[in-house]
């Protein structure tokens, strides 16, 4: 009994053993292979919302390189004013996201206001320069959170 009880802890600890090696380093804390971004827990159409949001903010950094390159003010403010137009949430969204992230999307519309109201007579490269660090909280955020898609989790809103 007792030699069956170690035999079976003992493949139990060799199935843990491959497990490890199996997973690669998740389990032994390695930086490398664990991901540290902190997942917000949102569904299909909310994560839905978040990457066309995305996808407008991609655009818009491209138009403004562009423009600014260009050396056309006028069409750098209008990107940039576009950018900072917020877009409605679903119901119920906002309380689900941290804090932390809907302030840095606050963040960034702010500056890419202050870069759409920048007087006539800036210089271009002043307004790239606005431009290029108000994209440091698209890094900011990227760096800290991922979004994990969950079905519906039956509460009010959700
Ligand atoms: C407040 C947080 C936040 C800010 C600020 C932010 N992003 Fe994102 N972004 C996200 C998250 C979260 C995702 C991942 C969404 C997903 O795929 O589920 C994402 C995804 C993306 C994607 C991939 C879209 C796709 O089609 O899969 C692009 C491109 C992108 N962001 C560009 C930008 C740019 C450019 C900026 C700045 C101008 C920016 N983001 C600012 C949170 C943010």
């Amino acid at each position: 009994m007792r030699a069956t009880l170690f035999v079976m802890a003992g493949s139990a600890i060799l199935a843990a053993g491959m497990a490890i090696a199996t997973s690669g380093h998740a389990q032994t804390g390695v930086p490398d292979d664990a991901d540290p971004r902190t997942p917000i827990r949102l569904t299909a159409e909310e994560q839905r919302h978040i990457v066309e949001t995305m996808r407008i903010f991609l655009s818009g950094s491209q138009a403004i390189m562009e423009a600014g390159s260009e050396g056309d003010l006028d069409r750098l403010r209008e990107a940039a004013a576009e950018m900072a137009t917020p877009r409605p949430m679903m119901p119920g969204m906002g309380a689900r996201l941290p804090d932390s992230f809907r302030g840095m999307g606050q963040v960034l519309r702010e500056d890419l206001a202050a870069i759409a109201a920048l007087p006539d007579r800036t210089p271009v490269a002043e307004a790239q320069a606005a431009a290029a660090s108000a994209m440091y909280t698209c890094i900011a955020c990227h760096d800290s959170y991922r979004v994990e898609v969950v079905s519906s989790r039956g509460e009010p809103g959700g």
